[in-house]
């Protein structure tokens, strides 16, 4: 059994949780939080054994092998360090870290350690995205050549929230701007040519941001996302030869729609029991089996080139925040 610990009880971490106990070989062996209460309510509810009122505890703690971190962005460089170099495993929430400097002092640790870290991009290992990879493969729409994915949500404008809050590195960018530039790096890698654009809240943060990117190839990708705006949430692969709908919400999916040129149409549903974070509690599983520092399919060089490309939209987007300056 592999022995998790989870710091920061708060909405993700309870997602992620409703799957982690259905997965095979798996335990919620601790978890940590910054209150005795709150760690005793989630310990309650997945029926977690041992509980700590600080995030120290949790990594010292033998009871635990590998640690799932859902604190917000600013905290993620800590406490992942704070686990790896107690020789924990990390499997931390995205953005994986605030800027590039941050991603790469971790990595280091990793490697130092000889622990295991990934950023927790569960779309990745979702068996839509799988199929959708490998239809590209099969080069049934023929060569990319235009990507459009978008991540919009019309919530209230709160300050003080890990949204809008820059001290929380709040922004649309990184919470959920991430989502359609992992889609273009997956399948067109890294940009030759980056421009954005922003709105910027009253607090300095991105309420929204309009991306294009360009490949050497030639390959266009119009990506945005928002805390003030709905948007579908649908991405669309187009190649020479037809072009590939991942269904809303696009991140999670659980349809797509392979259109051919001749106006022909195949799609692909995926149902099961579990919320979607399975998949990428598997593969941290089966790294950690194989004694890896990194997984193939979600290396830390990627998770380096997502951030490079985040800190590049930011600077040209004017959003800093505190801790850089
Ligand atoms: N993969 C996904 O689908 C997904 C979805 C949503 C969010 N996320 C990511 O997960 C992270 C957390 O998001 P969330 O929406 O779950 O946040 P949240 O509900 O606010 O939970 C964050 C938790 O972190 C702990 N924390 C420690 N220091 C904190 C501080 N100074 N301020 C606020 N909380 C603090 C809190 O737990 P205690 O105080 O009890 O220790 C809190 O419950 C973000 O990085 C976000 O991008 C991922």
């Amino acid at each position: 059994m592999l022995k998790w610990g989870i710091i920061g009880p708060g909405k993700i971490s309870r997602k992620f949780c409703q799957d982690l106990i259905k997965v095979d070989g798996m335990t919620i062996s601790a978890v940590a939080s910054r209150s005795v209460d709150r760690a005793d309510k989630f310990a309650q509810e997945f029926n977690i054994p041992n509980k700590y009122d600080t995030y120290t505890q949790l990594a010292q703690s033998p009871h635990v092998d590998v640690v799932y971190i859902g604190t917000p962005h600013t905290f993620h460089k800590d406490h992942s360090i704070l686990c790896l170099t107690n020789k924990k495993h990390v499997l931390c929430e995205k953005p994986i870290a605030v800027n590039t400097s941050e991603l790469q002092a971790m990595i280091a640790c990793a490697q130092e350690n000889n622990c295991f870290l990934m950023e927790a991009i569960w779309t990745k290992f979702l068996p839509s995205f799988k199929k959708m990879q490998q239809l590209i493969s099969q080069e049934v729409i023929g060569e990319i050549k235009m990507i459009q994915a978008d991540f919009g949500f019309a919530g209230s404008y709160d300050p003080n929230s890990r949204l809008y809050n820059p001290k929380l590195a709040g922004g649309s960018l990184l919470d959920v701007g991430i989502y359609p530039l992992f889609l273009s790096h997956s399948l067109l890698g890294t940009p030759a040519t980056i421009h954005a654009l922003g709105n910027i809240s009253p607090t300095g943060v991105d309420a929204s941001a309009a991306i294009i990117l360009k490949y050497e190839s030639g390959a266009l990708a119009c990506l945005n996302s928002s805390l003030e705006a709905d948007t579908p949430i649908e991405a669309t692969i187009g190649g020479t030869k037809g072009f590939i709908k991942m269904h809303s919400r696009w991140h999670e999916s659980r349809k797509i729609t392979l259109h051919h040129k001749n106006e022909t149409i195949d799609s692909w549903e995926f149902h099961d029991e579990f919320l979607g974070y399975k998949y990428e509690i598997e593969e941290v599983g089966k790294c950690i089996q194989k004694g890896k520092v990194e997984s193939d399919r979600l290396t830390h060089h990627f998770s380096l080139n997502l951030m490079r490309t985040m800190d590049e939209i930011r600077r040209q987007i004017e959003v800093r925040y505190p801790m850089e300056q």
